[in-house]
């Protein structure tokens, strides 16, 4: 074993003595064009090379030239390396090179000032280039026309059908190219903000020359020139020696600010451009070094926060004053770190996630990615206060967007030096202590400082490094240890001792180990193994690793010169230090359709999911697929499994469902509060390896609760005309108001709030069509129970059924019954006291024979206007079923009757005539009365004088 330990050390202390360094890239620096096609660009940086060594499947154009162009002519790995006059030798590279039928590029650009007056709309201009001929501005991406290669190219893939479809990153819809015959290109206008937009560019099918176009990703920025400097402003410098410090903007990651000891750059378009970031130092004597030395910095959106010595200054994105702001604590603070990934898709109600974490010796604190926020009363706000005895280490948020943990040491007689990871939830606020660190031998446990990353994942799972060794616990501290190279006991020790820089994600699961002596390490997130890459940088050189917009990495070299920015390409290097090793992976494939962030659930709503993955007979791989808690959604799996030729596969599907009855809820918004919320999900095969091809997406947000801009709407009735801006007020007679004692009522009509005017005969009934929608996508038609109400009190109009019609077993609520004084209409019914009257109640069956006021489009009750004039009523119907949606549906729709053939003055002549005639039958009813009396008067006396 040692003499295996003795063998590494040396092979490394090899490595260690090398002088020079190379690397390689194609023409566009694109890891698609390492083809046949393609040329590979060598490069040797250092002065004692003899020749290059390739492959006979391989030329070279200058063997002996340190910047020499290679080409080849068969595929697969190609063994490259300098030989050089200097003892040691250079590393060999195994370059994959690839036969690919995909070698045409689409190119695009948004001229500036071109031409467009609509704010929200940009123009793209978009052809196909041959990399092998692209034109030197093509190659700098600053060409605004097509060389006339491209235009040969462009014109014939236009005229054997292709075209080019546009989408937004973050939208679904596509846009297609318009082809411009005078300018050869297509032209498309894209919806989006000028500072920045990141487009997918796809093709058809279409081949010219048997080659496709790739389809590929773009970035556009639009810089705003910095105010020129006006003399005062200071320079910003890390301590002397400190290696470069990267910061960026949490959701405009091209938003990056480079701190070094040499000076502060800061870019706004992923450093294709970059200026000195200075501050004008207002109050503050300038220091004498001419500089002020900063240790930290956070990149909010209005505003750059630095840390010096201890204290927080704001720099003003309006004034680039350097002020000691209000907000900002001015002694104590010992660590800053600002959220690396945007949550802004993870829509928790009402509550802001925190952008930064601030911390001091015993208390922590968080603020909003911007500090002049209106409506929060103060930008930091403690979200933990320790005892005195206890010290914050580091912190960083957590594996979900709403969490967040610290690491603490608790400075106490019997505790010893072990630190606690305590873990604190943003929407249910209260601390975790985790069970990370407390397995280990207290001897095991690390020293500081540290730095702490979350993995994004359903369970808890994070990378905790010093300057030697990183730590490793998964889904909740099940999965623990180091990570370690092959061969050697920490990272350090395999990088001469150099200390980590930077642990550094893409979102394809890969992790790049930077060492101050830019040594880079490679693991699949999750993997416990990091592989030693081919050097790329030489040991001395100031560089960081920075995964621009496009998630790809790039070296980011501070020089005497300036600033250079390379593509890494990380595939194939990652491929070149595996080749022949025993890394490999467990599966073949892996796939699955959860490829959204986020979704959105419904009250009972179910959705389908498959995830399958394909393995060599008898691996015993499987898909996990792990959920941050277990009562909001239902998840029933299915396994549907295959084995043909020692290959297995296995097609897992999901169905996830959200099923509670809300109905006769005791407490109906208790019972929502606690049904509602968000669910992690995440989609992993049980075991992995460094080799493997993962999907980018690992983890969605399940939202529980009402989906965004879901609505309901009135259908109009096919025939039933709608008619426009046909007044502006009419009258409501006293006698139909709900409250008699009003006055009539004037109302002036709101067209935009109620919509067009239905227009129907008095005597027809009338049940509204209610259609769900989310923005303006159709969901469905609504068959669910629902009450309406007419919003300027009208009372002239009726529902045809009774409630013994609609087969009630019980009395069945009605306003009358739910209205309590002083309450409004919309507040006294809804979904949360809804009782059904189909069920029955012992002992209580009141009167059936009352109207039926709930509407249902499968039900009869129909709604009947008044017979007595023709009147205009506007009704709010509002979704009455509680297991429909959590979203308080309602909707506003406006009828007119027409066709009343009684005109007012005749039905009230009538009305009179028929009181004149009861007056007179009175009369003539009073009269034979009387008669009667007289006549019988008259008999009587009549008899006495007989008697
Ligand atoms: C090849 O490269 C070497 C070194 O840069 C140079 O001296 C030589 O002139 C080149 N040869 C040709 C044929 O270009
Ligand atoms: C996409 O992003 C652009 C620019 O940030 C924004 O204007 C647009 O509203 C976004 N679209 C969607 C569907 O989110
Ligand atoms: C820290 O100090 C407080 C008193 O100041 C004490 O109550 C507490 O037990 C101490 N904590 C630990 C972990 O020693
Ligand atoms: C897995 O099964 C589901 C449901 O049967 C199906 O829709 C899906 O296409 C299958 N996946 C693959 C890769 O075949
Ligand atoms: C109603 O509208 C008419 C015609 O537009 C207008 O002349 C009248 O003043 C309005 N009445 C009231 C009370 O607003």
């Amino acid at each position: 074993m040692r003499a295996v330990h003795f063998l590494s050390f040396l092979v490394l202390l090899k490595v260690e003595l090398n002088s020079g360094v190379w690397r390689y890239n194609n023409i566009l620096e694109d890891g698609n064009l390492f083809t046949l096609q393609n040329a590979v660009f060598l490069q040797y940086d250092g002065s004692d090379l003899v020749k290059w060594e390739y492959p006979e499947s391989c030329s070279v154009n200058n063997k002996s030239s340190p910047k020499a162009i290679m080409k080849c002519t068969s595929t697969g790995f190609k063994m490259v390396k300098p030989l050089v006059s200097s003892p040691e030798e250079e590393e060999t590279r195994s370059l994959f090179i690839t036969d690919s039928y995909f070698s045409f590029i689409w190119y695009a650009v948004i001229p500036i000032n071109s031409g467009s007056t609509d704010a929200c709309f940009q123009k793209l201009r978009i052809w196909i280039v041959d990399p092998e001929q692209a034109g030197p501005a093509e190659i700098s991406q600053t060409a605004l026309v097509p060389s006339l290669q491209s235009r040969y190219v462009t014109k014939h893939f236009y005229n054997n059908g292709q075209y080019p479809m546009i989408q937004m990153l973050n939208s679904t819809q596509k846009v297609l190219g318009d082809f411009q015959e005078e300018g050869w290109y297509w032209k498309a206008a894209i919806r989006g903000d000028k500072e920045y937009s990141n487009v997918h560019i796809s093709g058809q099918p279409v081949s010219f020359q048997h080659r496709f176009v790739i389809d590929s990703q773009h970035t556009f920025y639009s810089v705003e020139p910095e105010d020129p400097n006006g003399g005062r402003e200071v320079s910003l410098r890390l301590a002397p020696g400190y290696p470069l410090s990267l910061v960026w903007g949490t959701c405009k990651p091209y938003h990056a600010v480079l701190l070094s000891d040499s000076g502060a750059l800061i870019t706004k378009n992923a450093f294709l451009t970059s200026v000195e970031l200075k501050v004008d130092p207002g109050m503050f004597p300038v220091p004498l070094e001419g500089y002020f030395t900063v240790d930290q910095a956070a990149l909010l959106e209005d505003g750059i926060i630095f840390r010096i010595d201890d204290a927080l200054y704001w720099r003003d994105d309006l004034d680039g004053v350097l002020t000691e702001h209000p907000q900002l604590p001015t002694s104590g603070v010992k660590g800053l770190y600002q959220r690396t990934c945007c949550v802004s898709h993870y829509q928790s109600q009402d509550v802001e996630l925190s952008s930064l974490i601030v911390w001091t010796n015993n208390s922590l604190l968080l603020g909003p990615k911007q500090l002049k926020n209106l409506g929060r009363s103060s930008f930091l706000q403690a979200a933990l206060t320790l005892s005195p005895n206890a010290t914050i280490l580091t912190a960083s948020f957590g594996s979900q967007a709403p969490l967040l943990a610290a690491l603490v040491m608790y400075d106490s007689p019997g505790a010893g030096l072990r630190p606690h990871l305590i873990t604190y939830n943003e929407l249910s606020p209260g601390w975790v202590t985790s069970t990370f660190m407390t397995k280990l031998k207290l001897e095991d446990v690390p020293q500081g400082p540290f730095q702490m990353l979350f993995l994004e994942s359903a369970h808890a799972s994070l990378l905790l490094w010093n300057e030697e060794t990183i730590l490793y616990s998964f889904h909740n501290d099940n999965d623990r240890g180091e990570i370690r190279p092959f061969n050697a006991s920490h990272i350090s020790a395999a990088a001469f001792g150099s200390k980590i820089h930077q642990v550094s994600m893409d979102h394809n699961w890969n992790m790049l180990v930077k060492m101050e002596n830019n040594m880079l390490f490679f693991c699949k997130v999750g993997m416990h193994e990091v592989v030693l890459l081919p050097q790329w940088m030489e040991p001395d050189s100031r560089t960081v690793l920075y995964l621009d917009p496009k998630d790809l990495f790039n070296m980011v070299t501070l020089t005497t010169t300036g600033l250079h920015v390379q593509k890494y390409p990380m595939t194939m290097e990652t491929k070149s230090a595996m080749q022949g090793s025993y890394h490999d992976c467990p599966f073949i494939s892996f796939k699955h359709n959860m490829n959204s962030v986020s979704y959105h659930i419904d009250k009972g709503d179910k959705m389908g999911l498959w995830a399958e993955i394909v393995y060599p007979e008898g691996k015993g791989v499987h898909v996990k697929f792990l959920s941050n808690r277990n009562d909001l959604l239902s998840i029933t799996q299915k396994y549907f499994f295959e084995g043909v030729n020692s290959v297995d596969t296995v097609n897992m599907t999901f169905l996830i469902s959200q099923e509670v009855d809300y109905s006769d809820a005791t407490s109906y918004t208790d019972l929502v509060k606690k049904t509602t919320g968000i669910v992690t999900l995440e989609l992993i095969p049980n075991q992995i390896g460094n080799t493997c091809n993962l999907p980018k997406t690992r983890i969605s947000n399940f939202n529980v609760g009402c989906p965004p801009n879901r609505h309901i709407r009135v259908a109009r009735p096919s025939g039933m005309p709608c008619e426009m801006n046909s007044l502006t007020n009419y009258t409501i007679p006293r006698s139909v108001l709900r409250d008699p004692s009003q006055e009539d009522l004037v109302v002036n009509y709101d067209w935009d709030e109620f919509g067009c005017l239905l227009e129907t005969h008095y005597k027809n009934p009338f049940q509204p069509t209610l259609v769900l929608y989310d923005g303006d996508n159709f969901v469905q038609d609504i068959n669910a129970n629902f009450i309406l109400w007419e919003i300027f009190g009208r009372m002239d109009y009726s529902f045809n059924e009774s409630m013994r019609q609609v087969g009630c077993l019980c009395e069945a609520q009605t306003w009358r019954s739910l209205l309590t004084p002083g309450q409004i209409l919309e507040e006294a019914w809804g979904p949360e006291n809804y009782r059904s009257c189909f069920k029955v109640v012992p002992g209580k069956l009141g009167n059936l024979d009352v109207e039926y006021e709930i509407m249902n489009s499968s039900s009869n009750n129909f709604l009947t206007f008044s017979q007595v004039d023709s009147a205009i009523y506007v009704f709010n119907v509002k979704i009455l079923d509680p297991n429909l949606s959590f979203c308080d549906l309602r909707a506003v729709f406006a009828i007119r009757t027409y066709g009343v053939t009684i005109p007012k003055h005749e039905y009230i002549t009538s009305y009179t005539e028929l009181l004149l005639f009861f007056v007179i039958i009175c009369i003539l009813g009073y009269s034979y009365w009387r008669f009667l009396k007289i006549f019988r008067n008259m008999m009587a006396t009549r008899r006495q004088t007989f008697e």
